[in-house]
């Protein structure tokens, strides 16, 4: 896999685009058809599609392939690849014209021109707000968060009835607030037919991110009430698990459309539980936050060890541990410190209580990617902040009384847990609104919690955890 960064190319793995081409299996059939393949690169998945086409639909005797490149070099070696395999299209009997606009597809796109196929790895990079581009796609009414996903909005729109769109794009626009109105959009236009995760995050070189295939059809019938969701632990995409669910439990439609990935269905029988039975944070009267402490700006990277009158504490993600409950507070050695000024913005002062705090970002490495901290109240300080890299849980602004924080803090480190944020969550980040989508036990479930652990004297492990909770919220069954 090669790349170059000028214009986010990054190139897909032969393998990848020969399974990608794979899923046109069930095209409905006629004798011409026209393809597009935006953001086409050096061909290989327009070559690999039209590939599969020919030795799986010999009704075809007409292929015509717009390809939309912005780079002029890359189109050199384009035209090379078309050429290497002509033969194989000519010995087909098939007419097939290929044609190439070196253009910018967001700009340059002709919206009267229609597509029964269309295929694509788009370039990926966030659209600052503030750019031209936003300004200009803000005027077409097309959403700009990311380079893909306005691609993505914009095939859809260019999609013949019956026709079917393939692409190959990063996890980011399943969850998350910043891509509600895209979701929502796409989901409108077409039936989503299958995700296929990739479940390791180099499939692209330079890209920490999980990739998704796509699969969306214009079209309306009994069959699009189903979703089939495959996932592949290596980068080879034909080893994969597969499931097929319905739609209504893959996509959230209460939740602003939040895609779900399972991996089995046991995976979706514990999202049922959760959700069928949990209620919103809100609910419980309380709601989660990111750390208001931004230390390089806020604090100037100045850092105390210990108390004086000028300091408050300080929660960062150093002060957190899977071993245990509570935070580990003060820490000896610390290369942030455990105090920071106390003259910073009032409304970053928070008052001291107890408080239930998640990482913000979790690499992927670990078993376990999600868990919580109990912070409490710290004796003789009025207030304490938390640092951005956290997100913490609180009671209207205030600290949460003891059991009630304890119980939400096992509920959040529980396996089932895990298992819900894992489906939701795709990058390295864990958003206020992935916790304000899960759903929790009520108020009373979640002290009984907290008091059953007070009382067992249990050492503090995943399975003791599990144990307990489950214990509470077998009643929910
Ligand atoms: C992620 S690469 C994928 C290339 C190819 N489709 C593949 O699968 O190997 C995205 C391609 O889109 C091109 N590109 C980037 N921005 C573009 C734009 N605005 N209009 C057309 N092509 C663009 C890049 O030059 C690059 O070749």
């Amino acid at each position: 896999m090669s790349k170059n960064t000028n214009f986010n190319q990054y190139f897909t793995p032969r393998k990848v685009a020969d399974y990608m081409a794979s899923l046109f299996s069930d095209l409905n059939i006629k004798s011409e058809i026209n393809i597009l393949d935006p953001g086409v690169g050096k061909g290989i998945l327009a070559i690999s599609l039209i590939k599969y086409i020919l030795d799986n639909y010999s009704e075809i005797k007409k292929i015509k392939c717009v390809c939309y490149e912005i780079d002029p070099l890359i189109i050199i070696d384009l035209k090379k690849n078309i050429n290497d395999i002509k033969f194989h299209f000519l010995e087909n009997n098939v007419s097939i014209n290929f044609e190439i606009r070196n253009k910018d597809f967001i700009r340059e796109y002709t919206d009267n021109e229609k597509y029964d196929v269309i295929i694509s790895n788009p370039p990926y990079e966030k659209i600052k707000s503030n750019s031209d581009l936003a300004r200009y796609l803000n005027t077409k009414g097309i959403s700009h968060i990311n380079l893909y996903s306005t691609f993505i909005e914009i095939s859809l729109t260019l999609l013949q009835e019956n026709g079917t769109l393939v692409s190959i794009i990063p996890r980011s626009f399943t969850n998350g607030s910043y891509f509600t109105e895209f979701r929502k959009k796409v989901l409108e236009s077409s039936s989503l037919t299958l995700l296929h995760l990739f479940k390791s995050r180099n499939l692209f070189q330079g890209v920490l991110q999980e990739f998704l295939i796509v699969k969306f059809e214009k079209q309306i019938n009994s069959r699009m009430s189903l979703i089939t969701t495959r996932v592949s632990e290596s980068h080879d995409p034909f080893k994969y698990n597969e499931i097929i669910i319905d739609k209504d439990i893959v996509i959230d439609k209460e939740n602003n459309n939040v895609i779900k990935i399972f991996n089995n269905y046991r995976e979706m029988q514990v999202t049922n539980f959760i959700e069928k039975n949990g209620v919103n944070i809100n609910l419980l009267g309380l709601s989660v936050s990111t750390g208001p402490l931004v230390d390089f700006r806020d604090i100037d990277n100045k850092f105390y060890n210990y108390k004086d009158s000028d300091v408050i504490p300080c929660i960062f993600t150093e002060h957190m541990s899977q071993e245990q409950l509570e935070i580990i507070w003060p820490l000896k050695t610390n290369k942030k410190g455990n105090y920071v000024t106390r003259n910073i913005s009032p409304k970053k002062l928070k008052v001291s209580g107890n408080y239930v705090i998640m990482k913000r970002f979790s690499p992927n490495k670990n078993n376990k990617r999600f868990y919580s901290n109990i912070v409490p109240s710290i004796e003789d300080n009025e207030y304490i902040t938390f640092d951005n890299k956290i997100n913490y849980f609180h009671a209207n602004n205030k600290g949460i009384d003891g059991i009630t924080a304890l119980g939400i803090s096992l509920y959040l480190n529980t396996s089932m847990v895990e298992i819900y944020l894992n489906q939701i969550v795709g990058n390295t980040q864990l958003n206020c609104s992935d916790l304000k989508s899960l759903k929790y036990p009520e108020l009373k479930l979640l002290r009984a919690i907290g008091f059953n652990w007070q009382n067992a004297n249990m050492t503090y492990n995943l399975s003791n955890i599990d144990k307990v909770v489950l214990n509470v919220l077998k009643i929910w069954e």
